[in-house]
């Protein structure tokens, strides 16, 4: 093989490299920058049905591009603060339950347990609940989702 034909071959070689190892590691590390999620607010319920105090489940359901999507969030009310709570454990992801009785979120894959403020009190997450904005319009509350893809 002459000099040409071996730097040819590397080349080669280094951009089959780039884009089977590359590309994708970097795909993995920046998912979010590279998939810009878009947040919308989403009707949640009409403001009467907040908690006047503590916390309470809210279900939501919407469509889009022929799938129904569906999901939950923790709403907590103290006072005049209203703090809305994501239920994806900040761990790997996992949705967490609120146990009313021991007044904690519980997160059943590997243990890991929030207080009522969504501050870890125990497990593997590192992390706090991720808190989304909402907003209130006419007495009916809206809340912040993100999702990839199309605007709904
Ligand atoms: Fe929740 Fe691991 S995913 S503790």
């Amino acid at each position: 093989m002459d000099r040409r034909g071996f730097l040819k071959k590397i080349v080669k070689l280094f951009l089959l490299f780039v884009s089977l190892v590359i590309v994708p590691v970097f795909f993995y590390i920046y998912p979010s920058t590279i998939r810009q999620k878009k947040l919308f607010f989403l009707y949640l319920s009409d403001e009467d049905s907040l908690p006047k105090s503590g916390l309470k489940r809210f279900d939501y359901q919407y469509s889009i591009d022929d799938r129904t999507i569906t999901g939950y969030v923790f709403i907590k009310k103290d006072g005049d603060e209203l703090i809305a709570f994501s239920p994806i454990c900040t761990h790997l992801g996992c949705l967490v339950k609120w146990d009313n009785h021991r007044k904690e979120f519980i997160c059943a894959c590997h243990g890991g347990k929030y207080d009522i403020n969504g501050n870890v009190i125990a497990g593997p997450p590192q992390k706090p609940l991720d808190r989304l904005p909402w907003e209130i319009k006419e007495g009916k509350v809206y809340i912040g989702i993100r999702q990839y893809g199309q605007d709904i």
